[in-house]
């Protein structure tokens, strides 16, 4: 192929793609986040974006900018945030690639006022669950439309990361091992296994954010022909 056919692998496609950490308040002034720092999604958006797609990022709370005019920021906070983003975007797009690391539960109420530290005892935090976004959307895919899903996983990750391929009815999972060194949250490199819905599955080595998104979407092209 030459140059100009490998920039135009996603010409004019639309991908939806969620990125960075999901806030749940606690009061004014806490919540309950996590680690991600959104740099896996930016990067597979900057990656896309080069191929010819426009997308819509769906960002939660991160430090990063975007700047190409083919790339539309949506930012959110909660996980409820994130789902009501991705239900609206996902049935116009080609594809959804799910790279945000959403808490998995929230403070079942949100206090209105700052919680005072009063007594000097134990406190707890109910948690309720949020909505699987990946599930969700897995659950409205329209035939022709591809869905992408991560997995971090620190044990068992091949059958983890299968079973989430199939409860979320994606076409291929990322998965990352925290077991690898270089890979995972706070980390500017990453190392990938793509594991694809025919089973097929493919190991990559050590690379950059960058070269990693580069990975995906030469993936995910082949899905979109
Ligand atoms: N995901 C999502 N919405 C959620 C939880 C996860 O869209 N509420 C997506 C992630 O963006 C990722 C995939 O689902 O693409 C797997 O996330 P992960 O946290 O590994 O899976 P869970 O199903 O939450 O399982 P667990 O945390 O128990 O391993
Ligand atoms: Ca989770």
């Amino acid at each position: 192929e030459d140059f100009f056919a490998s920039q135009t692998q996603l010409e004019k496609k639309k991908i939806v793609i969620t990125a960075g950490p999901t806030y749940e308040k606690i009061d004014p002034v806490r919540f309950i986040g996590n680690y991600s720092s959104g740099k896996m999604g930016f990067a597979l958006a900057e990656a896309c974006v080069q191929q010819g797609a426009e997308v819509t990022l769906i960002a939660g709370p991160v430090s990063l900018k975007t700047v190409h005019p083919n790339i539309k920021r949506v930012d959110v906070e909660s996980a409820e945030e994130m789902y009501q983003a991705a239900m609206a975007a996902f049935p116009k797009a080609d594809a959804g690639i799910l790279c945000a690391a959403v808490a998995d539960y929230r403070p079942d109420v949100q206090a209105a006022e700052k919680i005072k530290r009063e007594t000097k005892g134990e406190m707890t935090l109910r948690l309720v669950p949020n909505k699987d976004i990946a599930a969700s959307l897995g659950a409205i895919k329209r035939e022709g439309q591809v869905l992408v899903g991560f997995a971090l996983e620190t044990n068992d990750e091949a059958a983890h990361a299968e079973g989430k391929l199939k409860r979320k009815n994606l076409d291929f999972i990322v998965l990352n091992s925290l077991r690898d060194a270089g890979a995972g949250f706070r980390c500017d490199t990453n190392k990938i296994t793509i594991i694809d819905k025919e089973g097929e599955s493919v190991a990559y080595p050590l690379k950059s954010k960058q070269g990693v998104a580069v990975d995906i979407v030469n993936k995910l092209a082949t899905l979109l022909k």
